[in-house]
């Protein structure tokens, strides 16, 4: 089987890469990526030599190059993950989440309508997030059928392609999965969201930034666990269903941080981490909680998460640790220009 993947190059993207590649040496795994700020080659070099893999960069929303390339090697499977990712980017400026979101998306679901005219043996994959049911109170779970609420813009730009994608399955036969996942953590992950933030803050010894009372609740998974979950559904999930993929881990953001500190601490042996955890202006339109009910099918499949929060985050820690040339790579320029818009003026008070 010929398997592209957008966005292989991100950090979602470069686990699952590995895994296909390493466990499928009969499948041709190619990535497509434009290695924006998220995207980094060095997050694939382990497999750069490995001849069922190749790579390209490109932006899937431009229909010529990527009509191009799936000339040359027509895709049975696309697994697509490249996104603008990051909620808090969103906000700032949503215009490139409609670019890559949205028209990319539909850049793409144009060219496999083409391409895979009268198949059936074919499947895009979409992959998607939790946050396209909305915010929950302190009740109730994300449940397959939970009505789309979509309400940052990232989030609305996630669900406008998931409904895309339905709407070619519907209209024009195109053979799709989506899921929608919660919180993924792991190595490898771009230090603008909370767990690597809070990670390279404790090395740094830096305030950790805690939006509003840390009271927000997300449902945290190990990107492997996510990575095998889309394996088991590419190869066995039923075509026209969306999944909800989740490790029924709901926490608290004060209690992940501080759980990270303790951790930190038992690790390296530094003191009084906890003392970091800074609260500062909250995220407009905050989501309130997330907490998913995995899908029965997908439990039915064999699928269950096999990394406990604790170990997960002292792997990740870790991992951190053991990286520094990594980490150097990815703190430039546009990260300190980030850091600075999104940070400066809510830790100086
Ligand atoms: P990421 O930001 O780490 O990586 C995104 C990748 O897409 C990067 O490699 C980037 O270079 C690439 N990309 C961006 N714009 C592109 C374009 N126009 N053309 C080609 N490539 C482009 O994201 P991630 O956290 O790995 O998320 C991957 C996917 O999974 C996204 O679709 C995201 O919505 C979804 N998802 C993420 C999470 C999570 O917790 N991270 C949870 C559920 C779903
Ligand atoms: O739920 C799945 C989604 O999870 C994915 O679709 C997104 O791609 C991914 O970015 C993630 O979105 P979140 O907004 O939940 O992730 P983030 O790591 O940015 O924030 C997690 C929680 O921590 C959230 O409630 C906001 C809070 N937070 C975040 C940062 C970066 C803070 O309190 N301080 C911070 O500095």
């Amino acid at each position: 089987m010929r398997i592209w993947v957008t966005g292989g190059a991100g950090f979602i993207g470069n686990h699952l890469v590995r895994h296909l590649v390493r466990n499928y040496p009969q499948d041709h795994i190619i990535v497509v990526d434009a290695l924006t700020y998220a995207g980094n080659l060095a997050n694939l070099s382990d497999v750069a030599e490995a001849p069922n893999y190749t790579f390209y960069k490109a932006d899937i929303a431009d229909a010529t190059a990527m009509e191009a390339l799936w000339q040359t090697h027509p895709p049975d499977a696309i697994l697509h993950l490249a996104a603008e990712s990051h909620v808090d980017r969103s906000i700032l400026s949503p215009r490139h989440f409609v670019h890559t979101n949205v028209l990319g998306t539909i850049t793409l679901l144009e060219l496999a309508r083409g391409l895979w005219k009268d198949r059936s043996d074919v499947v895009f994959y979409q992959v998607s997030t939790d946050e396209v049911y909305g915010s929950l109170s302190d009740e109730g779970f994300f449940e397959e059928g939970t009505p789309y609420d979509p309400r940052s813009p990232y989030s609305a730009s996630k669900a406008a392609a998931d409904h895309f994608v339905r709407a070619y399955g519907h209209t024009y036969g195109l053979p799709y999965l989506i899921s929608n996942c919660g919180n993924n953590y792991g190595p490898y992950q771009f230090p603008e969201k909370l767990i690597p933030l809070t990670i390279l803050n404790l090395m740094q010894r830096k305030p950790i930034p805690i939006y509003g009372r840390g009271e927000n609740v997300r449902d945290w998974i190990y990107v492997e666990d996510h990575v095998r979950a889309i394996d088991r559904l590419l190869r066995a999930g039923r075509r026209g269903h969306t999944y909800l993929i989740g490790a029924e881990n709901p926490r608290r953001n004060i209690d992940v941080v501080s759980r990270l500190c303790q951790l930190y601490d038992e690790i390296t042996g530094s003191q009084d981490s906890l003392s970091l955890i800074t609260f500062v202006t909250d995220r407009p339109g905050h989501d309130y909680r997330y907490a998913i009910k995995p899908s029965p099918h997908l439990l039915e499949l064999g699928w269950r998460p096999q990394v406990s929060f604790d170990e997960g985050l002292r792997q990740t820690i870790r991992w951190y640790l053991d990286n520094p040339d990594w980490i150097a790579a990815v703190q430039t320029g546009e990260y300190r220009h980030y850091y600075e818009m999104q940070y400066g003026s809510r830790l100086r008070g």
